[in-house]
């Protein structure tokens, strides 16, 4: 087949992702700055949930590597650069803020400032601090008293040095994963707490939302929802109910009170008892969906589903035959076994709630995994499997913007193999454009970080 140049419009922007905990050096916080030890720690070195038991100790050592991190991205040639801001790190267990961690956050985003990168932050990308979690975590209302003092913190302290707000980070992650999967920290698996958990996660969301703004009105928050489309695996009618009881529980039950004030309808049906109590009053703070600047979305793959009488969600994933894999196992969901799941999901995303306000789009995270070898030579490593994917999915979203869907960036995820969370460093579960060697903290570039240099280049994609 012939190749096909797609040339985004002017207004559109190539950049790229990471998260603080993944990459910082816990370890280096916790020595230089005496930030506050984070759940993701405790549970790492206690649950035997993560693999190899690895903590995010070591990340990437952003913490004294920053300069040199910073190269790279000037090299990458991108302008907009999204990262977290710890709340472990902000804010002392007694409410004080964390001076050093406060400078460290300074040097790092002037520096990118005065290298022409704009700094787009998310205020919440799993950070918890681990004194939280013995206090129940985000499953105690309290919770989210502390998270709006950290975005407080974060705006006047580092707010001149900020572009873009980003309030969470995959807000489904943090309740349902981590509480009702045990997936994730905290690794509980009750329904109710899972759900407690998203209601106080959207709460402190709207709360964090409104204090930013009482204290920046002219400032862009925005907030960052991980979407998969789920389709029914055949067309019988039990099917069909499971991807709709799948979408509802994954996309809406996050997008619906943020647009509209409401939970939908279906998925309380679907959790029937296990609802716990979301105050009514509540659900005014969380409805900010119409003030938002944009909505982010990470996405990573849709979902083919079947009816399944002994899930307590009543779905259950099936797998079309051919269907591509990542290193991680995870489908890759392309053509032409799979739709265009990508185009789908932002597609119907933006014409559900155009009327209520959704008129701006970011793709906040999009890439794969695939196995990093270094031979410990070679100034450059081939990732073919990753380019492929980020073409695949661009075009994907060129194809939505053709649609008339609204988005206006795409950051890519990620900057650098790091910590991934439950897989901790596992050599297949690396999302990096660069590779780093875990001896010496190398960074070597892979082949996809110079092709996607000229895709932010010439802001066009060759498919
Ligand atoms: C997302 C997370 C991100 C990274 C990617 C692979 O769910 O937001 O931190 O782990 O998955």
């Amino acid at each position: 087949m012939s190749k096909k140049t797609l040339k985004f419009p002017e207004s559109f922007e190539f950049a790229i992702a990471d998260a603080d905990l993944q990459v910082i050096g816990e370890k280096y916080c916790l020595e230089k700055e005496s930030s506050e030890p984070t759940m993701w720690k405790h549970f790492a070195e206690n649950s035997g949930k993560v693999h190899n038991n690895s903590t995010p100790d070591q990340g990437v050592n952003r913490y004294e590597l920053w300069k040199e991190d910073i190269e790279i991205l000037k090299k990458l040639g991108v302008k907009s650069y999204r990262t977290s801001v710890s709340m472990s790190r902000t804010l002392k267990q007694d409410g004080s803020v964390n001076k050093k961690a406060i400078n460290w956050y300074r040097k790092y985003f002037k520096a990118l400032n005065d290298e022409g990168i704009n700094v787009f932050v998310t205020l919440y990308h799993w950070e918890l601090p681990n004194y939280l979690h013995e206090e129940g975590g985000w499953k105690n209302r309290a919770t989210t008293d502390v998270f709006e003092k950290h975005a407080e913190v974060v705006v006047k302290e580092l707010g001149d040095l900020i572009e873009e707000y980003f309030i969470l980070n995959e807000p489904w992650c943090s309740s349902i994963l981590s509480y009702f999967l045990g997936v994730h920290a905290p690794g509980e698996t009750d329904l109710t707490s899972g759900l407690k958990a998203s209601h106080n996660l959207l709460l402190a969301q709207g709360k964090a939302f409104r204090k930013i703004k009482s204290l920046s009105s002219n400032a862009k928050v925005s907030t960052v929802v991980n979407l998969e489309k789920y389709y029914p695996a055949s067309t019988s009618e039990k099917d069909i109910l499971s991807a709709k009881y799948a979408n509802s529980h994954f996309n809406d039950w996050f997008l619906m009170p943020m647009y509209l004030g409401k939970y939908p309808q279906l998925a309380l049906d679907l959790y029937g008892d296990d609802i716990p109590e979301c105050p009514e009053e509540d659900m005014e703070d969380i409805k900010i969906g119409s003030e938002m600047h944009a909505l982010g979305i990470n996405n990573y793959l849709g979902r083919f589903v079947k009816w399944d009488e002994k899930d307590r969600l009543h779905f259950k994933q099936v797998e079309l035959e051919g269907g591509l894999h990542n290193d991680l196992g995870w489908v890759i969901s392309v053509p032409p076994v799979y739709p265009n799941t990508l185009t789908d999901i932002l597609h119907e995303t933006y014409n559900t709630y155009r009327t209520l306000g959704l008129d701006r789009m970011y793709i906040t995270e999009n890439g794969t995994a695939e196995k990093s070898d270094w031979d410990g030579q070679s100034d450059v490593i081939d990732d073919p499997k990753r380019q492929f994917y980020y073409q695949e999915h661009i075009r994907q979203v060129y194809d939505a913007i053709l649609k008339g869907v609204p988005v206006e960036k795409y950051f890519a995820w990620t900057l650098m193999d790091n910590y991934e969370w439950a897989e901790g460093y596992r050599p297949e579960s690396c999302f990096g454009m660069i590779h780093v060697d875990r001896d010496s903290m190398k960074r070597v570039w892979k082949r996809s970080a110079i092709w996607y240099k000229d895709v932010i280049k010439n802001n066009e994609v060759t498919v």
